[in-house]
């Protein structure tokens, strides 16, 4: 039993690897036509996109979500650090060096490894769909091949400073894209994290999967109960870096098999706080 729980950690560490080290030399996917839906057959490493039963991403209805005051609040502790950034193809990522700072939930940290977007959002909320998804992938620091990953989704509205500072260089990569065969990394050298770390009155978590191949499972999932804004301009400078293919990033709502979502809400945790 021990054994096998080792094996199993591995196995999702080091497929996690792969996702954020990108997909060059593996089977290639996409989201055009059927893509997602056939994506469990490119690959065996892929099976769990059709075989899984907590796939992500998911609709959130938020009157079904279960009050968990036990729940600690989402504390991030971001640093300005080196990243570079990278179009793999399927998706503009962002990926820090060594690590872009700590996430702390359920008595453990996480180290925020890299970021990326998805247009439009992956997860719906009362089913609405956003234009804009940024997904922030942490790993255990424990390296027991746990996965928190933390969601931001973005109406139409005011700049995302997040994205503000990154413009020239998501430009330079829409670019170069037209000669894409192979992916393209730029270094931008640090990176200001302040916006991502803005605290969170309000999240949702579940237990799902990695949105992409190899869909790996037992990822824990912190959606943000808060809405941002995002411009047309930045969320279609993201986009047009990527081939048509990809321009629609979002993978369909899975399945929720009755899956649990918790709701963290700071105003009714404390009362008193009201
Ligand atoms: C970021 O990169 C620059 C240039 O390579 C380097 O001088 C600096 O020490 C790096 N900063 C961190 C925090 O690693
Ligand atoms: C998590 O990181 C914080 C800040 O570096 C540190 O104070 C704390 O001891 C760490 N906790 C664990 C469980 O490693
Ligand atoms: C509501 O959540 C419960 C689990 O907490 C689940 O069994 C049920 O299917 C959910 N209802 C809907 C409509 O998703």
């Amino acid at each position: 039993m021990a054994i096998k729980e080792v094996f199993l950690a591995l196995g999702l560490a080091s497929l996690l690897l792969f996702h954020v080290e990108a997909h060059t030399g593996f089977v290639s996917f996409n989201y055009a036509g059927n893509g997602p839906s056939n994506w469990g057959n490119l690959a065996a490493e892929y099976k769990s996109c059709s075989s899984g039963t907590i796939q992500s991403p998911i609709n959130i209805l938020q009157d079904n979500a279960t009050l968990n005051t036990k729940l600690h609040d989402l504390s991030r502790l971001y640093v300005d650090a080196n990243a570079t950034l990278i179009n793999n193809g399927f998706n503009v990522m962002l990926k820090f060096e060594k690590s872009g700072g700590l996430l702390l939930q359920d008595g453990k940290n996480y180290s925020l490894k890299e970021l990326h977007w998805h247009a439009p959002s992956e997860h719906t909320i009362d089913n609405q769909k956003y234009p804009l998804e940024l997904q922030m992938v942490h790993e255990s620091e424990e390296e027991d091949g746990n996965v928190a990953i933390v969601a931001i989704l973005y109406d139409f509205g005011n700049t995302d400073p997040f994205l503000y500072q990154l413009k020239d260089w998501v430009a330079q990569l829409a670019k170069e894209h037209c000669s894409l065969d192979e992916e393209i990394q730029v270094p931008i050298g640090p990176v200001r994290t302040k916006s991502l770390k803005r605290h969170s009155r309000r999240f949702f978590k579940y237990v799902g999967s990695l949105t992409t191949p190899p869909c790996t499972e037992k990822v824990t999932w912190y959606i943000l109960g808060k809405v941002r804004k995002v411009s047309k301009e930045q969320v279609a400078l993201i986009k047009s870096s990527l081939a048509p293919e990809f321009q629609n990033n979002a993978r369909p709502i899975q399945s929720s098999n009755e899956r649990n979502v918790e709701l963290y809400d700071e105003s009714k945790c404390n009362p008193h706080s009201q």
